[in-house]
């Protein structure tokens, strides 16, 4: 039987410390990563290189001996595997040729093998890992890959925002597409090792009302029923970012056993059967000293005798000293979570 300190803290169980990773642990702020990094060509070439996107994974597990290596990829992989040109321009972030008419959301068609890489490092990864630790499997939600594929870039969606007010019809057949390409991307990651996956849906705050029933919560729920049909026991983490008045409702709709809380929200108002996942702010991570030990004692105080999984509210800022993560770490496994 598997003994993996994050898997238990999915599982509900209440545990002698707590389990942690970070969102975006791999990455620029770390030096081994900048290096490796220059030698690999364009960022999806280091995407899609199995050798280095393993090394990539395993850098911040080895440096801060977390609990649980997420995959080394982008959530933009999938409109590249549907045949959409995807390009990471430097310092610009991601560029990609914009869905513009129902034809061209026809004409997606996912290829899987373009993917294979993905795999490959998945394999390289878990053969590396220490069985205690968890190999975290993830896809970006329809909803905010969508929100990428149609306004071409990141910064505000007008675009997307227009579609969900006067073009539904054609957001649904482009998330339902989506929906399908993240099902057989994500059972493909566990056939090759991963423990749980982890959805992101970065703009799941843009929808309101019936649109974020429809748009986050109805392909989330698909995708989670997907997963258990052939994977009963693999716990799948949702993460609606910003949709904190909805957390309640999307936790019980979807089947999730885990839930991302970013930093806008106390974890003592979120009210969920699900083990809660976050939420330090990735502000207080940057600053370090006595604001990230303030704010790190705080949620470990308040989820004491949960099951709770260390994390952040988002991602790790690029300028964060590494040494703040290390403090972090010391932190957290000193605590007595039970
Ligand atoms: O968490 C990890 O360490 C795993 C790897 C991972 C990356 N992106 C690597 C990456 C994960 C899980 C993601 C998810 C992702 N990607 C999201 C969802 C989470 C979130 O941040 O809201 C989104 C929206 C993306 C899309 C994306 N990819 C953007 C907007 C950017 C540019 C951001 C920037 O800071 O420049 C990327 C590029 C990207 N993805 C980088 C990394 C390490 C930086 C690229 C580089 O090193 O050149």
């Amino acid at each position: 039987m598997q003994d993996k300190k994050m898997i238990n803290a999915l599982q509900g169980k209440v545990q002698k410390t707590f389990p942690f990773w970070l969102m975006r642990q791999a990455g620029r702020y770390l030096p081994e990563y900048r290096e490796l990094r220059a030698t690999a060509g364009s960022f999806l070439d280091l995407c899609f290189t199995p050798t280095l996107a393993a090394e990539v994974t395993l850098q911040p597990v080895r440096r801060f001996d977390m609990d649980a290596a997420i995959l080394f990829s982008d959530i933009l992989v999938i409109p590249h595997a549907l045949g959409r040109k995807v390009e990471f321009r430097e310092g610009e972030g991601p560029h990609l040729d914009r869905v513009l008419t129902i034809n061209d959301i026809q004409n997606l068609a996912y290829d899987n093998r373009k993917l294979e890489p993905v795999y490959e490092t998945l394999t390289r990864v878990k053969a590396e890992l220490l069985p205690e630790k968890t190999l975290i499997g993830f896809a970006g939600a329809p909803f905010t890959v969508a929100c990428y594929m149609i306004d071409g870039k990141g910064g505000g969606f007008p675009q997307t925002r227009e579609w969900v007010t006067t073009r539904k019809d054609d957001l649904v057949l482009l998330i339902d597409k989506l929906a399908d390409a993240t099902i057989a991307y994500l059972l493909k990651q566990i056939e090759h090792g991963a423990d749980t996956v982890q959805l992101f849906d970065s703009w799941a705050a843009i929808p309101k009302d019936a649109d974020f029933d429809d748009l986050v919560i109805r392909p989330a729920k698909r995708i989670v029923a997907a997963i258990h049909a052939k994977y009963p026991n693999v716990p799948v983490i949702g993460f609606p970012r910003g949709a904190a008045h909805r957390y309640t409702d999307y936790a019980a709709a979807t089947g999730i056993a885990g839930m991302g809380i970013d930093q806008s929200t106390r974890l003592e108002d979120v009210h969920t059967k699900t083990t809660l996942q976050g939420n330090l702010d990735p502000e207080a991570l940057l600053e370090g000293g006595a604001r990230l030990e303030r704010e790190t004692m705080k949620i470990l105080n308040a989820m004491k005798g949960r099951p709770f999984v260390f994390n952040l509210g988002h991602g790790v800022i690029k300028e964060t000293p590494p040494d703040h993560v290390g403090q972090l770490a010391k932190l957290i496994h000193g605590f007595d979570a039970s």
